[in-house]
């Protein structure tokens, strides 16, 4: 059974290291926050996947941190015993490390989050690092990173050639060093993400990038088969758009025929 204790940062590894895979959801609102975490998620992610899930549109840029702020408040409201983790939205951490910290404590301060997610390897690491040291909890994302979609061309598998699978082992290994607790690998290789998986001590988090990450996490929307465009790679496990559908007809026509719903 699990346990009802309010999660924390430190859980993660330590629940890698006790061989127990990671739920991760994400959540944008306080009702769904309140389900998911009833049924057991680990990590509600906040993420700035509600751009285009939320608010409709073709790719996650135009989110900004008052749009994370408020969903992070919202979600942190519905949520118990879930750790609640918000992503940084693009250019809220690109331009300078100051930024960074400035808006990652908005994120933990005004939004309630319990850690900050952020995009990329390489030149993040300094960024990572400062905010680790800060106290605030870190967690990585490597692999396809939405927020860098027009450099790569669009929402492509990645690091697909064995240059770049070893350009990501070792990104994964420099924001571990940074100080990072946790990291998402999007899309990726399952055997790369495995050989990740097994050389870090923090736990991986995979999302269509085979089962043996430390843990997994979809977008809650395609889980539960309310998005349209379901990437190839996620299990529906129900329909709720048929269900929103059905619900929403039979209230139309109770309405036309003069009945009080
Ligand atoms: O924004 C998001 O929902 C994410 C997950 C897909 C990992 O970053």
């Amino acid at each position: 059974m699990t346990s009802t204790k309010p999660l924390r940062a430190p859980d993660l590894p330590a629940m890698k290291s006790r061989g127990e895979k990671i739920v991760m959801l994400t959540a944008y609102d306080a009702t769904m926050a309140r389900l998911l975490d009833a049924a057991g998620a680990d990590v509600l992610l906040v993420g700035d996947s509600l751009g285009m899930v939320i608010l409709g549109g073709t790719d996650t840029l135009e989110v900004t941190m008052e749009d994370m702020i408020r969903h992070t408040r919202a979600v942190r409201r519905g949520a118990r015993r879930a750790f609640v983790v918000a992503d940084m939205p693009f250019m809220s951490y690109q331009a300078s490390i100051e930024d960074a910290v400035r808006n990652a404590g908005r994120l933990l301060q005004e939004g309630g989050a319990m850690a900050v997610k952020l995009e990329g390897g390489g030149p993040v690491t300094a960024t990572v690092e400062r905010l680790a040291s800060l106290g605030i909890p870190v967690i990585g994302h490597l692999g396809l990173t939405p927020q860098s979609v027009h450099f790569m061309g669009g929402f492509k598998r990645q690091a697909t050639t064995v240059e770049a699978g070893r350009r990501l082992l070792d990104d994964a290994a420099a924001l571990e060093k940074a100080g990072a607790f946790a990291v998402v690998l999007e899309c990726i290789p399952a055997d790369l993400a495995r050989e990740a998986s097994a050389r870090l001590r923090i736990p991986t988090i995979g999302i269509g990038s085979g089962p043996d990450c430390d843990g997994q996490v979809l977008v809650s929307y395609d889980l539960l088969g309310l998005t349209s465009e379901t990437p190839p790679f996620v299990k529906r496990k129900a329909d709720l758009d048929r269900i929103v559908l059905e619900a929403a007809r039979s209230f139309a026509a109770e309405v036309r025929s003069g009945g009080s719903p």
